[in-house]
């Protein structure tokens, strides 16, 4: 009989989507679906498990081993640069990280920029290739807010539908990368259960392809 696959999934609305493409894959395991507090499943038949965990966290489950496999976004990727194996794009999340700030902002002040992220890594790398100073002021979310109350004069963040900038009189000023869903494995798990793991792949390729 194979071998288990422990697979650490982004809690919420996101690990909803990617719960789908699992079970479109033959994976499911229906109990994740149900309205519960429950974080952690298991199918026997499908020879899954799901661990849910917060979004930001789930490449800390893989890159520890906790996890055999799991799903990002290409951001966190970027940001934590976490050593473990980027397999598929998932073609789910997609959004885009970008600078943005209060409408009409321009950039005339001589001193630092103070951009306001949870990006700290993806905004420095940015700035640094553009030979701009800037004071990262880091936060862990509702970014938007910085600007608008003088925390800081630009933000570097995730935009989806754009729907936050808007409703904060916000714009964005340039795209630093376009990111989405990614599945990533643990790198020992990846040689230990190659057969797994890669059956696993395949049947998300045919699914996604249908
Ligand atoms: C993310 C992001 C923006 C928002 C963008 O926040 O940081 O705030 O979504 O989505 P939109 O373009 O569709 O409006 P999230 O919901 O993860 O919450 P957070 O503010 O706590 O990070």
């Amino acid at each position: 009989m194979s071998q288990m696959i422990n697979i650490a999934l982004p809690k919420g609305r996101l690990g909803e989507r990617v719960y789908g493409i699992f079970e479109a894959a033959g994976r499911g395991c229906p109990a994740v679906l149900e309205d519960s507090r429950k974080l952690f499943f298991e199918d026997e038949a499908s020879r899954v498990r799901y661990f849910l965990a917060k979004p930001s966290d789930t490449h800390i489950y893989v890159e520890r081993g906790a996890a055999d496999i799991g799903v990002t976004g290409k951001d966190i990727l970027l940001e934590y640069n976490p050593d473990v194996y980027e397999l598929m794009d998932l073609g789910v999340g997609v959004c885009r990280v970008v600078v943005a700030a209060k409408k009409n902002f321009e950039d005339e002040t001589d001193g630092a920029l103070r951009v306001a992220t949870k990006f700290a890594n993806i905004a420095r790398g940015y700035y640094d290739g553009r030979g701009r100073e800037i004071d990262i002021i880091k936060l862990s979310g509702s970014i938007e807010l910085a600007p608008m109350v003088g925390l800081s004069d630009v933000i570097v963040d995730i935009v989806e539908t754009g729907r936050t900038l808007i409703d904060n009189g916000m714009e964005p000023m340039q795209t630093i990368t376009d990111v989405s869903a990614r599945l990533i494995a643990n790198k020992v798990s990846y040689r230990f259960k190659h057969a797994e793991i890669t059956a696993l792949c395949e049947a998300i390729r045919r699914s996604m392809a249908k």
